[in-house]
């Protein structure tokens, strides 16, 4: 299915595009899709949202730029953890949240490609990702539960491990992981989340997907943002 929700992804890829590309097992596959397609002629730059990424598109010949050199792209084509049916976003799965959504802010649109294990009412049964800054680790996972209740939410929140270590993103941060079960109203929590110091970014993506190809085990689904 991630397979399939990659291939139909590529029907927008066109020769010129300047192609944010996500991260994640869906991703992975788009670029494998992707190289195929390079090295039949395809003419295209990727901006990759990881190291991970990064590395599959060079093993593979996929051309790459910075953001820096590269800072307004046309497409951004990336998995997601959960898919609403506002497109609402819940992304960092992979740890790549921030990188992912300062690409995607960067797009001109952004196709979500996902299973449909991934497309939900509600957003919340997910863990929400939530990269911080090292420094005052505890201090901000206390304001981040305040955040929460004052939100009428709550639940524990779990710093990301890689092994015996805390997980360190590609920014150098740390993610710790809230599960709160439901989000009814993601922006708020947005919001709540965005004014607290030692927050760098949360995996809530809003207003950022344009398109969702969702596939199922009878066929492919498109979901489209109302706007
Ligand atoms: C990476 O940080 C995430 O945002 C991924 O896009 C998300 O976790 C989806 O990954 P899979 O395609 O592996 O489910």
């Amino acid at each position: 299915m991630k397979i399939e929700a990659a291939r139909n992804a590529l029907d927008h890829v066109v020769d010129g595009l300047r192609l944010g590309i996500g991260t994640g097992s869906t991703a992975e596959e788009f670029v494998r899709l992707l190289a195929g397609k390079v090295s039949s002629g395809l003419k295209i730059v990727g901006v990759p949202t990881s190291e991970r990424t990064a590395a599959l598109c060079r093993e593979l010949g996929v051309p790459l730029s910075s953001l820096d050199e590269t800072p307004e792209l046309d497409l951004t084509i990336d998995g997601a953890d959960e898919v609403d049916p506002a497109l609402t976003l819940v992304k960092g799965g992979g740890g790549a949240l921030l990188r992912e959504k300062i690409v995607a802010a960067a797009s001109k649109s952004m196709i979500v490609i996902a299973d449909r294990s991934k497309l939900v009412d509600e957003l919340g049964r997910f863990p929400l990702p939530i990269e911080v800054n090292r420094f005052g680790l505890r201090a901000t996972e206390i304001a981040i539960s305040a955040a929460a209740s004052r939100l009428g939410l709550s639940g524990p929140i779990a710093l990301r491990m890689n092994g015996a270590e805390p997980l360190v993103t590609d920014g150098g941060h740390f993610i710790v992981d809230a599960s709160f079960g439901r989000i009814p109203d993601p922006r708020a929590l947005s919001d709540a989340l965005h004014a607290i110091p030692g927050v760098v970014e949360h995996g809530l993506f809003i207003g950022l997907a344009s398109m969702a190809i969702i596939a199922g085990g009878d066929g492919v689904e498109i979901v489209r943002a109302a706007r």
